[in-house]
């Protein structure tokens, strides 16, 4: 959609302010953005997963995080199943859908399955392409690419996506990206799972292809391996203030990363999350010592 488009291409704080309807607050500050490579448009360096909260019925819980992301100046989230129209409606209730960008995972088999699915989201989302359709079977998009190839060229989606979260998936992805197939890959990479940097994320930079990230708790299990242990001191010599933070810092300070998509349902982790992409992000050395200092805890 124009206005959608219009606001990624400009995406700042002061943008998202002006789109925003009465009800929400300005963001205190502007969450830095990385340009889509090939593109003009920008999207903030943390999105939000597609939380457990947005498919479980509770509209109150989910629209209490929704805001909150929102108002600390968030902008992407990756949804997938009822998420897509529980968020898709909280969005519209507020005017909200044209500052969003949204990543919808499509079920449609075929193309005669896509079109409806794609205007049924419309319907809830937003007038307009859709901005990123992702897919999580690589060779069913393979095999497919002409499908999207078409449903870009009829005006119902921007940009298409893959997105697995193993390792064991990077080969295939690289011929998806190799071939022209995607503008966005979605992969893990975390301190723990570091494999992505050595081989997909420098082919995604060469071949201007987008980078998300997910994973970057092991879906909460980071957790599990920092609980009882003190941030370090040196932490705040990057702005660093949480565990969790330290995590998407380090994610963040690879620059071939556009944006790291954290997964929460409690609107104090949203924020906690939020505040990850301000400040100083570590240098390399930084980072060498994040990584050491994380491995001899575990
Ligand atoms: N395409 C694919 O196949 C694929 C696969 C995996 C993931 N993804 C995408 O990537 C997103 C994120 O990855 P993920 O699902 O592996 O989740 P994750 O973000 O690595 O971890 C989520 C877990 O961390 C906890 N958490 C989040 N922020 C926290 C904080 N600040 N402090 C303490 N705990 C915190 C959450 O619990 P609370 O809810 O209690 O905060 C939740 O249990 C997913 O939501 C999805 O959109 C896509």
């Amino acid at each position: 959609m124009s206005g959608r488009r219009e606001f990624l291409k400009y995406s700042s704080a002061a943008a998202l302010t002006a789109c925003t309807p009465i009800g929400f607050s300005a963001p205190a500050r502007k969450l830095p953005t990385r340009v889509i490579p090939g593109s003009s448009e920008r999207l903030p360096i943390v999105g939000l997963g597609n939380a457990r909260v947005f498919a479980s019925g509770d509209m109150q819980g989910a629209a209490l995080v929704l805001d909150t992301f929102i108002e600390h100046g968030g902008a992407y989230v990756d949804l997938s199943g009822t998420s897509r129209y529980s968020v898709g409606k909280i969005l519209a209730d507020r005017g909200a859908q044209a500052s969003t960008f949204l990543g919808n995972y499509l079920t449609g088999q075929t193309l005669d399955e896509m079109r409806p699915e794609i205007w049924k989201l419309q319907s809830v989302q937003g007038e307009g392409p859709l901005d990123l359709s992702m897919k999580r079977d690589v060779a069913d998009l393979g095999a497919r690419a002409d499908e999207f190839h078409a449903l870009k060229k009829e005006g119902l989606l921007r940009h298409v996506g893959i997105g697995r979260p193993h390792k064991r998936f990077y080969p295939a992805i690289m011929k998806l990206m190799r071939a022209g197939v995607v503008d966005f890959i979605q992969v893990n990479y975390s301190m723990m799972e570091p494999d992505a940097a050595d081989e997909i994320l420098p082919l995604a930079v060469d071949s201007n292809i987008a980078v998300v990230i997910n994973r970057p708790f092991m879906n909460g299990d980071y957790f599990g391996l920092v609980s009882g242990h003190e941030l370090p001191e040196w932490a705040a010599e990057f702005d660093c203030d949480s565990w969790a933070q330290f995590s998407l810092k380090y994610i963040l300070s690879n620059p071939a990363v556009n944006c790291v998509l954290t997964e929460t349902s409690n609107p104090k982790h949203v924020i906690d999350n939020l505040g990850a992409g301000f400040g100083v992000m570590p240098d390399e050395k930084t980072r060498s010592r994040m990584r050491g200092h994380l491995l001899k805890l575990v």
